[in-house]
């Protein structure tokens, strides 16, 4: 099959989240099925600096856009995936980050940058590039590639579409003015298409318009067809539910591996946890923190924002700190948040040590060095780091939503005995009941038999790619050029 993959990043050119690491690694697990994926995305300056050698290969006349659109050519780095990325230098060629500038505020032009990114996916899938590929699939992620399955819906002979959800509450709503500029098809105004609550929504055209919708685990395609997880577009999904599946996600175990980490000062595996000693000292001193190797460092990597329930966290550190634990939290976000952390890291320095910003090697040694790791997100599609640090041996304590439900076993003492427990996980988003979680934890860990049989139990679960692939696979075979004769499929 031939297949285009849709993104607005890919770890390591461009990454703000976990769409990056999943669309770094995905392609490369389908390549390595022997199918040929190529991914593409904005030719944003980091991706042009991370990519490569990379040659022009098309010049596309798309609307909306005076300039001639040029789709430069290269491969995705350590890998054999072909990569294209759309360079509208007006659009992409800026400061700042893929969706935002310096301060955190939207780019005013987001409709007209990820439309024409959209245009841009649609000419390559329709073969209208003068590439001379016949694309099969089209798997299109996020909103930012929302308007790719509604502007193949308008098209004959096309190939089939799947639109994978990461996160429901990013929609991409702009005005109705603003959808008026783009030069987009009237009737699409309408709620049964992509007008939502009289805005002009992006999301729902991939959520309208693909053949198949996907979502990153299987409670998460559940929850988001209820009121509590919809964000109001439960109803269409619900109505779509026949062509809704989840697959959790994998993890590249290539850039998470403890064993074979170059950003960690100390490689270790289930067999040599002493060493991961080595790294709880290194992850101290890197923060500041008194270094104890005997004391229970807790440790949180991620966007500080309401989703990741980090005022769960915040509520309870003045009782957190009366406990014998550390606490190393590594995330940017919402001011609020991050004003709050660093006060109580003021207040509290040598319990509580936060460092504000965006750090790839930090976010390593975090997992390495932790004990134990915190994710009590409010919803969570699938998340990653439970699963970097199942594999660091740094056992999670999370909620029971999405993938995090998916993925960690709760410690009792049945799945003691069966051996599957892997982390703590409880139900109800307060305070109270993360701080009594965690304080099972602790109970635990201070038992070190039963604390390194849950350590090992995390460490030797598997959650490459392969499976994850599989079942994209599987849904491509389904889904392979829904227009085009039975005989021509394949
Ligand atoms: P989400 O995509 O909702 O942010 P995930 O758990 O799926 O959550 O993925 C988050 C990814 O981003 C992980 O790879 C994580 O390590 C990384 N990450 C988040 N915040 C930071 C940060 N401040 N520094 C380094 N990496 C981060
Ligand atoms: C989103 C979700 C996260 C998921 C990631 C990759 O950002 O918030 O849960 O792991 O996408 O699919």
């Amino acid at each position: 099959m031939n297949i285009l993959f849709a993104s607005s990043e890919a770890h390591p050119l461009i990454k703000t989240g976990g769409l990056a690491d999943v669309s770094g690694s995905l392609p490369r697990a389908i390549k390595n099925a022997k199918q040929e994926i190529r991914l593409i995305l904005p030719a944003y300056p980091a991706a042009i600096n991370n990519a490569g050698a990379l040659k022009a290969v098309a010049k596309l006349d798309l609307p909306g856009i005076d300039s001639a659109v040029t789709l430069l050519q290269g491969r995705l780095p350590g890998t054999r995936v072909t990569l294209y990325l759309v360079d509208a230098p007006t659009l992409f060629d800026r400061p700042g980050g893929p969706y935002s500038q310096k301060d955190g505020a939207d780019w005013p032009d987001n409709a007209l940058r990820f439309s024409l990114f959209c245009r841009a996916v649609t000419a390559i899938a329709m073969n209208r590039a003068g590439l001379d590929w016949q694309v099969d699939i089209v798997h299109c992620n996020d909103w930012q590639t929302g308007l790719v399955p509604a502007l193949l819906a308008l098209e004959n002979n096309r190939p089939g579409s799947i639109f994978t959800i990461h996160n429901l509450a990013y929609q991409g709503l702009f005005s109705q003015a603003q959808f008026q500029a783009l030069d987009l098809p009237a009737d699409w105004w309408s709620m049964h298409k992509l007008e939502f609550h009289n805005q002009f929504s992006f999301i729902k055209g991939g959520l309208v318009y693909a053949d198949r919708l996907t979502t990153v685990s299987p409670s998460y395609a559940r929850e988001i067809c209820t009121p509590e997880y919809g964000c109001g577009l439960d109803g269409l999904l619900t109505a779509r539910s026949e062509f809704l599946s989840g697959i959790l996600n994998g993890v590249d175990y290539e850039v998470w591996n403890p064993g074979t980490d170059r950003l960690i000062p100390q490689t270790y595996s289930y067999r040599s946890l002493d060493r991961k000693r080595d790294n709880k000292l290194a992850l101290q001193k890197a923060f500041g923190l008194p270094v104890e190797p005997g004391m229970a460092l807790l440790g949180h990597v991620g966007r500080l924002v309401d989703q990741k329930g980090i005022d769960l966290l915040i509520d309870i550190i003045p009782a957190l700190v009366q406990r014998p634990v550390q606490l190393v939290i590594l995330g940017s976000g919402e001011k609020s948040f991050e004003t709050a952390l660093v006060q109580l890291s003021q207040q509290y320095p040598r319990k509580l040590q936060v460092h504000i910003g965006y750090d790839e090697k930090l976010s390593h040694l975090l997992e390495a060095g932790s004990d134990i790791f915190l994710m009590p997100s409010r919803f969570e599609p699938c998340g990653l780091n439970q699963l970097y640090s199942l594999r660091y041996g740094t056992p999670p304590v999370v909620r029971r939503t999405g993938g995090l439900g998916d993925s960690v076993t709760h410690t009792s003492s049945t799945t003691l005995q069966k051996k599957t427990a892997s982390g703590f996980v409880f139900e109800e988003a307060s305070a109270k009941t993360l701080l009594k979680t965690i304080d099972r934890a602790l109970y635990y860990f201070a038992q070190p038999a039963i604390w390194k049989q849950i350590v090992q139990t995390g460490m030797k679960l598997d959650f490459s790619w392969k499976r994850s692939a599989d079942d994209y696979l599987a849904l491509y075979r389904k889904t392979v050029s829904p227009q085009r004769p039975e005989t021509e499929k394949q």
